[in-house]
C-alpha cells in the first residue's frame, strides 16, 4: 500500500478566461468578449467554488497563487484586490508566497499595473511573443513591439522586481535572425524569467485550418540552439524545455506543477490535483470550460478521478522528466506515495537505452533523453 510521508506543497491555480479577441494560434481555454466581462459575478463564483473545496485541503497552507487565462490583466485593480483578500480570508499561506498574475501589453492594462502591485501580485507574466510589430499583426494580437517593451517599463516602475516574460519563436516567415533579436530584446530588458516557445499549430485553432508559413523543423531546431546559447551567456539558466531564469528565479508555480506537488484550481475549464492523507488517494478534477457554465453552480464541476499506481507514475515522469536537473528518488516517493522499487526496471531500461542518467538518487534526461523526451517519458507508460 503507498504512503504519503508528508503532504506535497500546495498551490493555488485560478483561470480568468476571456480576451479582447482570440488569438488564430491559441487553443487555451478563451472566449473573445462579447459584451461586458461579468467580473464581479465571476470573483463571487471564484471565491465560493474556492470554499467548496476547502475540506479537502483542511489545515494545509498555500504556498503560491497563479492567475492565468485568457487575460487576466482585463479584470480591474479591485476586483483582483477582492479576489486576493477573498482567498487570504478562507485559507492560510506560507509568509512569502508567490503570486502571478498574467498580464498582456496594451495601455488599458498598463493603467492597472499599480493597482495589481497593490493588491499583492508580485510576479507579472507578460505575453509579448515578439518585439517585431508585423510578426505581432501575424499573430493577431492587438498591441506592437513599442507597447510591448513600454509595458515592461510600466512593471518596473509600478514596483514588479519578478518580471517574466512570455516569447514565442518559429512565428511565420521568422528567420534565425528575427527570432534571435527578439530574445536579445527581451534579454536587454532584463527580466528574471523568460518563457521561449515554438510556436506549435494547435488543432481547434485558425491557424489549423489557414496554416501559415512556418520555418522547418532544420532552421527552428537551430534558432532553438543559437537562442539557448544567447541565453545562457546572459545569465539565463534553462531549468525546464520553455523555461529560463536569471539568479535563480525560477517560478515557483510552475515548479510545483512540474515537481508533481499538490494545486488546487478555481475557474473555467481549470484542472486541479489534490493528494490526501486520511486514504492516501490522489485525485483529479477539472472544472467546466465555458465561463457561463462554470459560473452556474450545479454545472461547476465536469469531472473527477482517482490516479492509479501507474497513472502516478506516469505523470510523474511527464512532469519531472521536463525539468533540466530531474528529480530526486525521495522526491518521487513523496509526491506519489509509491516506493522507488516500483520505477527501478523502467529507470533501468531508460538509463541503458542513454535516455536517462543517475547520479546518487538523482535522476534526469540526458541531453539525447531531452531531445527524444517523448520517447524516454513514454518508457514509463
Ligand atoms: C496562457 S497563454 C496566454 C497568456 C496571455 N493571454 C497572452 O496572450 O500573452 C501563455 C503563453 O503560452 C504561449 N502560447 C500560447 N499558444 C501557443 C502556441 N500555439 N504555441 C506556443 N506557445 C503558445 C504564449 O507565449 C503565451 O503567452
Ligand atoms: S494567446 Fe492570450 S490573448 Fe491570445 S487568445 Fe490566447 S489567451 Fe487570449
Amino acid at each position: 500500500m503507498p504512503e504519503f510521508s508528508c503532504l506535497p506543497p500546495l498551490s493555488l491555480y485560478i483561470h480568468i478566461p476571456w480576451c479582447v479577441r482570440k488569438c488564430p494560434y491559441c487553443d487555451f481555454n478563451s472566449h473573445a468578449v462579447k459584451h461586458e466581462i461579468p467580473e464581479s459575478q465571476y470573483i463571487d463564483c471564484l471565491l465560493n467554488d474556492l470554499e467548496q473545496q476547502l475540506p479537502g485541503i483542511w489545515g494545509r497552507r498555500l504556498s503560491s497563487i497563479f492567475i492565468g487565462g485568457g487575460t487576466p490583466s482585463l479584470f480591474s485593480a479591485e476586483g483582483i484586490h477582492r479576489l486576493l483578500s477573498g482567498i487570504r480570508a478562507r485559507m492560510q499561506t506560507v509568509a512569502t508566497m508567490e503570486i502571478t498574475l498574467e498580464a498582456n501589453p496594451g495601455t488599458f492594462e498598463q493603467e492597472k499595473f499599480n493597482g495589481f502591485y497593490e493588491a499583492g501580485i508580485n510576479r507579472l507574466s507578460i505575453g509579448i511573443q515578439s518585439f517585431d510589430s508585423d510578426k505581432l499583426k501575424r499573430l493577431g494580437r492587438i498591441h506592437d513591439g513599442r507597447e510591448a517593451i513600454q509595458a515592461i517599463e510600466t512593471a518596473r516602475k509600478a514596483g514588479f522586481e519578478n518580471i517574466n516574460l512570455d516569447l514565442m519563436f518559429a512565428l511565420p516567415e521568422q528567420t534565425i535572425e528575427q527570432g534571435l533579436a527578439d530574445l536579445q530584446t527581451a534579454i536587454q530588458l532584463q527580466p528574471s524569467h523568460i518563457s521561449w516557445y515554438q510556436l506549435t499549430i494547435e488543432p481547434n485553432t485558425y491557424f489549423y485550418t489557414h496554416p501559415p508559413v512556418t520555418p522547418d523543423d532544420e532552421l527552428s531546431f537551430e534558432c532553438q540552439l543559437q537562442g539557448q546559447a544567447l541565453l545562457a551567456s546572459a545569465g539565463y539558466a534553462q531549468y525546464e524545455i520553455s523555461a529560463y531564469a536569471r539568479n535563480g528565479q525560477q517560478c515557483k508555480h510552475n515548479l510545483n506543477y512540474w515537481e508533481f506537488g499538490d494545486y488546487l484550481a478555481i475557474g473555467a475549464g481549470a484542472h486541479g490535483k489534490i493528494s490526501r492523507a486520511d486514504d492516501q488517494s490522489i485525485h483529479r478534477y477539472w472544472q467546466v470550460r465555458k465561463p457561463e457554465d462554470y459560473m452556474d453552480a450545479t454545472l461547476r464541476t465536469a469531472g473527477k478521478e482517482i490516479l492509479s499506481e501507474k497513472d502516478r507514475v506516469f505523470e510523474f515522469m511527464l512532469n519531472a522528466l521536463r525539468l533540466k536537473q530531474g528529480f530526486d528518488l525521495e522526491l518521487f516517493e513523496n509526491h506519489t506515495g509509491l516506493s522507488r522499487k516500483l520505477i527501478e526496471a523502467d529507470c533501468a531500461t531508460a538509463i541503458d537505452s542513454g535516455l536517462l542518467t543517475q547520479q546518487g538518487n538523482r535522476l534526469h534526461a540526458t541531453d539525447r533523453g531531452y531531445l527524444f523526451l517523448n520517447e524516454l517519458i513514454n518508457m514509463f507508460s
